[in-house]
């Protein structure tokens, strides 16, 4: 086996897991997904073999079990690991910040004790534009300033990205990418794998497509009297496909040896910012129905507007965003009815 062309997915079932997973693999990469489906699907990993065609090599671990995951490392020759794995609720990290802090940073910290021990150099974060904040200058870059983080989930990320920063400037041989991602949204185009969120989805799109298929009655929109255009908050949706080819980029620029410095960020966003309003109507008339929605009271915690500078990622990565939004937005849609077995 040749180590180099092998990943480690941390949290490869789930939503950015298996999308990336896919990717990996249609891009030659051999890899082995570890997850411990505390919310994900075993399912999920049956999408991703029918999408590629073969079995993935996998592991029902739970990264904060370091026992089980260095067997991991005994077993498999891999250079590259990308950390998925993680609790990733805005408001539950606010109930129980202990849950998220225990989880997201031990699970993050076997990993790197595992590739420091076993001498597996490259490290791929999944960061989030939520170190930005409520920005000052828009769009943000990686040199924008980090604000502090206003929920236990969004400061995990930020101590996430200065633990691997730290690590690569310490140990000999480390490299680290952080890929700070913004709003990802869509599915696979053969709608064989998806988002499943469980419960009430807090997220924008999965709440329009459950409303689209009849689960919630009516979407609300936080908010309307923001200081942006149409009083709705900016976001940039970016295509889940479209970010799963970012994570190969920042793969191949690990093991190709281009990294200028041993920890780099990159933003990945289009760079295009969308309003909750406009994103609604293309929704609808994307997939050709009509949305019941109202507007509602701003959601605490919500920042009016953030989109990404991807100059960075463009040049470096030799990557962007492609896919079309009406497309995402179909989609989307298309999954939803996979899931929910709507003709
Ligand atoms: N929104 C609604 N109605 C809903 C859900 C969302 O109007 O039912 C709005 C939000 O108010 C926001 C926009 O849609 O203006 C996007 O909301 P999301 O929850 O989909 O995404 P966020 O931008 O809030 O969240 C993202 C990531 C999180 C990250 C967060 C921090 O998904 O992981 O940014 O800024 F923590």
């Amino acid at each position: 086996m040749d180590s180099k062309k092998t990943v480690l997915v941390s949290g490869g079932a789930g939503y950015i897991g298996t999308h990336t997973t896919v990717a990996l693999i249609e891009a030659g990469y051999d890899v082995v997904v570890i997850d411990n489906f505390s919310n994900s699907e075993a399912s999920a990993l049956d999408g991703v073999e029918k999408i590629v065609g073969r079995k993935v090599v996998f592991g029902e671990i739970d990264t904060c079990d370091i026992k089980a995951l260095r067997g991991v490392f005994e077993r498999h020759a891999f250079d590259t690991v990308i950390h998925f794995a993680a609790y990733k609720a805005v408001g539950e990290s606010m109930d129980e910040p202990l849950k998220y802090y225990q989880n997201n940073l031990v699970s993050y910290m076997n990993v790197l004790e595992m590739m420091k021990e076993f001498k597996r150099p490259n490290v791929l974060f999944s960061s989030s534009a939520t170190v930005y904040g409520n920005a000052e200058e828009l769009p943000v870059t990686e040199e924008s300033p980090r604000q502090p983080a206003t929920s236990p989930y969004g400061n995990t990320k930020q101590i996430a990205e200065d633990i691997l920063r730290d690590c690569c400037a310490a140990y000999e041989g480390f490299r680290g990418i952080a890929l700070r991602y913004f709003n990802p949204i869509g599915a696979h185009p053969s709608a064989l794998i998806g988002e499943l969120p469980s419960g009430v989805p807090n997220n924008l799109v999965p709440f329009i497509t459950q409303t689209a298929a009849g689960i919630r009655q009516s979407l609300s929109i936080f908010g309307n009297d923001y200081n942006t255009p149409d009083g709705t908050c900016l976001r940039d949706y970016i295509d889940i496909n479209d970010l799963a080819r970012a994570h190969v980029a920042a793969v191949d620029r690990m093991t190709d040896g281009r990294m200028q410095t041993r920890y780099e960020i990159f933003n990945v966003g289009t760079g295009r910012p969308v309003s909750v309003l406009e994103l609604v109507t293309r929704f609808e008339k994307a997939n050709g129905l009509k949305l019941p929605y109202r507007f509602a009271e701003r959601r605490s915690g919500d920042v009016p507007a953030v989109w990404a500078d991807t100059a960075r990622a463009n040049k470096e990565l030799g990557w962007k965003a492609e896919r079309d939004l009406d497309d995402t937005l179909r989609s989307a849609w298309e999954w939803e009815k996979h899931i929910r077995h709507i003709q």
